[in-house]
C-alpha cells in the first residue's frame, strides 16, 4: 500500500531545494549505521507496544515491516537514513501506522545511539586485530631476540557501549517507554544518564579516535625503522617482495611502500581527530547538524587505523633479519663506552665522573688517530695512577656487545637471557584479551538474537 506522501518537515515548512537537502544530507555516507537504525527502530517499537503507547496490531505491522526491511541505504533525495526508512515504512503500511514509529523518540538519539553500536563493532574487530599483531611481534622476538619492539598500550571500550535511546530530541519524552529495556535490546550495558548529554556528545568518537592515533603513532615509528633499517645504509632487513614496490625509472629499486604509507596514515588518522575536535569545539547544547560531520572522519579514522595494523602485522610478519649486517654494525663502534666507564669505576675506585672523562679521552684518542677503540683504551692505566693494569682478556670481554648485553641486570633490560620470560608474561596478556573480545563479540549478538526473539514473539501474541 502507498501511503500519503510523508514529508517530516510537515506543514511547517515549504519543501528545500535540490542543492540544499544535497548539501546537508547524510544519505551518502549513512551506510555503515543502516542496520543498527532498524535495530533502533525494532526495540524501540517494542517498548512503545508494551508501554502500551501502541496498538498491538499496528506496532505488529511496523514490526513486521521493520524484520523485513533491508538495510541497503536508500537513494534519492532523502535528508538522512532515518527518514529514507520512516519514508519506506509509510509507503507500505500507510502513515495512519508507520506515523507511529517515531512517537517519543527522534533522530538525534537514535543517530547518536546507531553511531555507538557501529563503532563498538569496529572497536572489537580493530583490538581483535591489534591482538593478533601483538602475537605477532612476541614472535619475532622468539625469533630473533636481537629484534626490539616498542610494547602497545591498549584501546578502552567501556564509554561507546551506552544507549542514548529515550533522550528523544534533548530532554526526554512523556511519552512511556523504557530506556533500559531499548538499551539492553540493543546490546548496551546502560544508559546514558543525561539526555542532553545523551543526543549532544561525541566524546566517544573523540576518544575513539584518540585511542586510534596513539596507536597509529607507535605503528608510523616502528614503520619508520622498517624503512631505515631496510634502507642501503643500514640493511639490517629486507622487506618482502609482497610488501615492497619498485621505482618505474630506477630498476634496482625496492622500496618500503607499505611501511611508508603506515607512517603517512599517522597523519591522517590524527587529521580525523583535528577534524572531529574543530568541528565540536565552541558547539552550544544539544544537537546541531554540525554533529553530523564528525560521522565520516570517525569512520575514515576508524578504517585507516584497522587497515594499518592489517598491513603493519604482514610487513613485519615477513621481514628477514640480516645478522651480519646488524653485527657489522657494532664493530668499531663506541656502544660499549659506558660499561668501560662502569668497569673502572668498580676496579679503581675513581667516581663515575672521572671514570666518564677518561673514556671519553680514550675514544677522542681512537678517533683521532683513527685506531680501533680496543687498542686506545690499552692505554687507560697510563692516564691515571688509580687503575690498575688491564688484560687483554678483560678488556676484551668489557668491550665485546654480547658479553654487555648478558650483564644486564636490571628488570626489562636487553639481556638476551630475559626474552623468553618477557615474551610468555606478554602472550599470557594477549589471549587473555583475546577471550575477553570474543565474549563482547558474543555479547553482541546475543543481543541481537534477543531482539529478534522479542519481536517475533510479540507477533506471535498478535496471530493469536
Ligand atoms: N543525519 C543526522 C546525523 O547524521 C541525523 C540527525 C538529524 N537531526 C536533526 N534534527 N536534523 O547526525
Amino acid at each position: 500500500m502507498r501511503g500519503e506522501p510523508l514529508d517530516i518537515r510537515g506543514k511547517r515548512l515549504k519543501r528545500s531545494n535540490e542543492s540544499a537537502t544535497g548539501f546537508t544530507s547524510s544519505i551518502g555516507f549513512d551506510a555503515p549505521i543502516a542496520r543498527h537504525v532498524i535495530r533502533i527502530n525494532t526495540a524501540h517499537m517494542l517498548t512503545l507496544i508494551r508501554g502500551g503507547e501502541v496498538k498491538k496490531g499496528i506496532g505488529a505491522e511496523c514490526l513486521k515491516f521493520l524484520l523485513e526491511a533491508a538495510p541497503e541505504t536508500t537513494t534519492g533525495q532523502f535528508e538522512d537514513i532515518h527518514q529514507a526508512i520512516e519514508q519506506s515504512a509509510v509507503d507500505r503500511l500507510g502513515v495512519e501506522k508507520a506515523g507511529f514509529l517515531n512517537l517519543g523518540k527522534s533522530r538525534n538519539d537514535q543517530v547518536a545511539s546507531a553511531i555507538r553500536m557501529e563503532l563498538r563493532e569496529r572497536i572489537i574487530l580493530l583490538l581483535t586485530r591489534v591482538n593478533l599483531l601483538q602475537e605477532s611481534l612476541l614472535g619475532v622476538v622468539k625469533r630473533d631476540g636481537r629484534t626490539v619492539i616498542p610494547g602497545f598500550t591498549h584501546l578502552q571500550h567501556e564509554r561507546v557501549n551506552l544507549s542514548p535511546m529515550g533522550a528523544a530530541a534533548l530532554a526526554g519524552t512523556s511519552v512511556n517507554i523504557d530506556r533500559r529495556l531499548i538499551a539492553s535490546l540493543l546490546g548496551f550495558t546502560g544508559i546514558i544518564d543525561n539526555s542532553m548529554d545523551a543526543v549532544s556528545s561525541r566524546d566517544f568518537a573523540v576518544e575513539a579516535l584518540s585511542s586510534c592515533e596513539m596507536l597509529m603513532i607507535e605503528l608510523s615509528r616502528i614503520a619508520e625503522e622498517i624503512i631505515l633499517w631496510s634502507s642501503k645504509e643500514f640493511g639490517f632487513v629486507e622487506v618482502a617482495d609482497e610488501y615492497a614496490a619498485s621505482s618505474s625509472i630506477m630498476p634496482q629499486k625496492k622500496n618500503p611502500v607499505t611501511a611508508e604509507l603506515v607512517r603517512a596514515k599517522c597523519g591522517s588518522v590524527l587529521g580525523s581527530l583535528q577534524a572531529v575536535c574543530t568541528i565540536l569545539k565552541g558547539l552550544p547544547y544539544s544537537y546541531n547538524l554540525d554533529l553530523q560531520e564528525v560521522t565520516p572522519h570517525l569512520w575514515a579514522g576508524l578504517a585507516n587505523t584497522q587497515r594499518s595494523v592489517e598491513i603493519i602485522d604482514g610487513t613485519i610478519s615477513t621481514l628477514i633479519f640480516n645478522p651480519k649486517a646488524l653485527s657489522r654494525s657494532m664493530e668499531g663502534d663506541y656502544s660499549t663506552a659506558t660499561s668501560l666507564a662502569n668497569y673502572l669505576v668498580k676496579s679503581s675506585g675513581l667516581s663515575f665522573r672521572e671514570a666518564h672523562s677518561l673514556v671519553g679521552e680514550v675514544v677522542r684518542k681512537s678517533v683521532e688517530e683513527a685506531i680501533p677503540f680496543f687498542e686506545a683504551a690499552r692505554e687507560l692505566p697510563n692516564l691515571s695512577k688509580k687503575i690498575p693494569p688491564l688484560d687483554e682478556k678483560t678488556l676484551q670481554s668489557i668491550l665485546d656487545p654480547t658479553a654487555l648485553l648478558k650483564s644486564i641486570v636490571t628488570a626489562g633490560g636487553a639481556n638476551p637471557q630475559f626474552i623468553p620470560g618477557g615474551v610468555e608474561r606478554r602472550l599470557r596478556l594477549v589471549h587473555r584479551n583475546r577471550s575477553r573480545l570474543a565474549k563482547l563479540e558474543g555479547d553482541l549478538k546475543l543481543a541481537e538474537l534477543s531482539l529478534l526473539r522479542n519481536a517475533n514473539s510479540l507477533l506471535g501474541e498478535v496471530r493469536n
